[in-house]
């Protein structure tokens, strides 16, 4: 996990001298946080659709990023990185009538920014708003190729629960993989 950087905006005297201009103010300092996660926007959907086409064999179409904005947007983020998008979830709701669970329908991390945290930070905003939502899991499908991401599911506390036979279009199976809140 990063460590937000600090931006010193004045020349600052750490060492105490004793005399009152020595002393550290709090509008001297600025915390600088270079990545920060918010909701998407569709405007961001060409710059996830660009990482999607990076990652994946059978990436989604854009028009579906889209439309997933319109269905769960309280549960779809981005990561940003100085401004530019490094990473995105797709988090959705699912009511069974008897349990609320999320589900991570889709979820990326640019090459160029992976084993930096954000794909944590992305995953632990998107089960903030689950659990504000009131869902009692969360439920996700990993290919079974996919060991790295299986590795950093079960990181994060994710556990596999069963597997379904044919599930991707060239028929590999899924790993189901869920995380139970505990309140
Ligand atoms: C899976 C993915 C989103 C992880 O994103 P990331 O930003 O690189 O992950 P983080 O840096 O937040 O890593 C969090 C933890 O998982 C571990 N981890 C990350 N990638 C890993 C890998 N390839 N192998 C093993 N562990 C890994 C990290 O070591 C880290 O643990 P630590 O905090 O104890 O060091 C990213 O690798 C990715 O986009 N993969 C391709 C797309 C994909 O597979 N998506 C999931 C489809 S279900």
């Amino acid at each position: 996990m990063h460590k937000p950087y600090l931006v010193v905006r004045s020349t600052l005297k750490v060492k105490n001298s004793g005399m009152r201009e020595n002393v550290i103010r709090s509008g001297d300092m600025t915390s600088y946080q270079p990545v920060q996660v918010r909701r998407a926007m569709p405007s961001d959907i060409p710059a996830i659709f660009a990482i999607e086409r990076q990652l994946f064999v059978d990436p989604w179409e854009q028009a579906v990023f889209l439309e997933a904005l319109t269905y769960f947007p309280t549960t779809y983020f981005v990561a940003t990185f100085e401004g530019a998008i490094a990473g995105f979830i797709v988090g959705a709701l699912e009511d069974t009538g008897e349990n609320v669970y999320g589900h991570l329908c889709n979820f990326g991390v640019d090459p160029a920014f992976q084993h930096r945290g954000i794909g944590r930070l992305l995953v632990q905003r998107a089960e903030h708003q689950f659990a504000f939502e009131l869902a009692s899991a969360v439920q996700l499908e990993v290919r079974l190729s996919n060991t790295p991401a299986q590795k950093f599911y079960r990181k994060l506390g994710y556990r596999e629960v069963f597997r379904i036979a044919g599930y991707y279009s060239n028929s590999e199976d899924a790993v189901v993989m869920m995380k139970w809140f505990r309140f």
